[in-house]
């Protein structure tokens, strides 16, 4: 047993599993006042600890977090290259910043950066992207195309799909992809994706694919401001999710379709992406630098921009911008 110098808060309570601990007992045992175990809880509730604190009775360890694990993830990634490599962070500025250290430093294809905390997460158009810790698969997977910056959208598109296929098939939860990088469930956005690419002579050197989902998020772990548009695995499935087998399962998806796409082009992947994407045949306004563009989505270019019909009746490719789905189109 451990003398009380080194014993922890977490060793009290795992001494005794699903035990209501007082205040007292615990300043106590730990020889701290009760404003430090307060403080202690409260630290551990940001790590991903859930406590239910009842007055007279005190608090009681409801839920551990299950922390990311890189030698599992590796082990049980069934492809021949994504996963095989993985630096784990506990907490760094963005992943794809380390993505991009390992890339010039030679990294293979399907290397992998996973961090349990991101302090400066980012999304697209220089938008943040809320990654607090253990909650999420702040993820990003190193690609080594051989081909045109101007392709690399198609990418994008893969990358949704693969998310879109691991989360169905590891929690039976159904998200739809807007165009062209977001996952939603019922119009909330469950997951973003960030491709970052290197060039040179306008040939791709390496692609970063950056992978945010919102996994064991509360409604309370959101900032005000993201509640109203933002959900996670847990809040719509009602149980927490295992980010370690999310995690293996997108990396298999990725490598199958990634495989798919160099052997026989993008077509196969349009189709599928297509038949998942919530943005097809709506009524969209396209917002970007260059102005508002409405119209009906209509389909994909064969580069992955999206075509949307005007209201002269020209498909206008769509290469970036923010869409916005203003409603269904009842003529098709
Ligand atoms: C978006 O929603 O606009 C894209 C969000 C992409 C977030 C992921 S999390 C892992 C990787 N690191 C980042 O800083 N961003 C991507």
């Amino acid at each position: 047993m451990k003398n009380s110098e080194t014993l922890t808060l977490l060793d009290i309570f795992q001494e005794q599993p699903g035990q209501y601990l007082s205040g007292e007992e615990i300043s106590k045992r730990l020889s701290i006042s009760r404003t430090a175990v307060w403080k202690q809880i409260n630290k551990l509730r940001e790590a991903g600890y859930e406590f239910e604190a009842v007055s007279r009775l005190g608090y009681r360890l409801l839920e551990k977090p299950l922390p990311l694990d890189s030698a599992w993830i590796s082990a049980h990634a069934e492809g021949r290259s994504f996963g095989k490599t993985i630096e784990l962070l506990n907490t760094t500025t963005s992943t794809q910043e380390d993505a991009r250290r390992l890339a010039e430093a030679g990294a293979p294809e399907g290397t992998v950066v996973l961090a349990e905390e991101q302090t400066g997460g980012r999304g697209r158009m220089g938008k943040k992207f809320f990654s607090p810790f253990g909650k999420g698969i702040w993820m990003s997977i190193l690609l080594r195309p051989k081909q045109p910056l101007h392709l690399t959208q198609q990418l994008t598109l893969l990358t949704g799909v693969a998310v879109r296929r691991a989360i169905l098939k590891t929690t039976g939860v159904e998200a739809g992809i807007k165009w062209p990088n977001d996952l939603l469930i019922d119009g909330k956005k469950i997951c973003g994706i960030l491709l970052e690419s290197a060039t040179e002579d306008d040939m791709v050197r390496y692609c970063i694919a950056g992978i945010g989902i919102s996994v064991n998020l509360k409604e309370e772990d959101y900032p005000e401001e993201l509640r109203s548009i933002a959900t996670s695995l847990r809040i719509v499935n009602g149980q927490n999710v295992d980010r370690n087998e999310l995690i293996c399962s997108i990396l298999n998806e990725m490598e199958t379709l990634y495989e798919l796409y160099n052997e026989q082009g993008f077509e196969s992947i349009a189709a599928l992406w297509e038949s998942a994407s919530v943005t097809m045949n709506r009524e969209v306004s396209v917002h970007s630098p260059r102005g508002i563009l409405t119209g009906t989505a209509a389909g994909l270019h064969s580069s992955g921009a999206l075509l949307v019909r005007n209201a002269d009746g020209e498909l206008v490719p769509v290469f970036s911008g923010d869409i916005r789905i203003e409603s269904a189109n009842e003529t098709r």
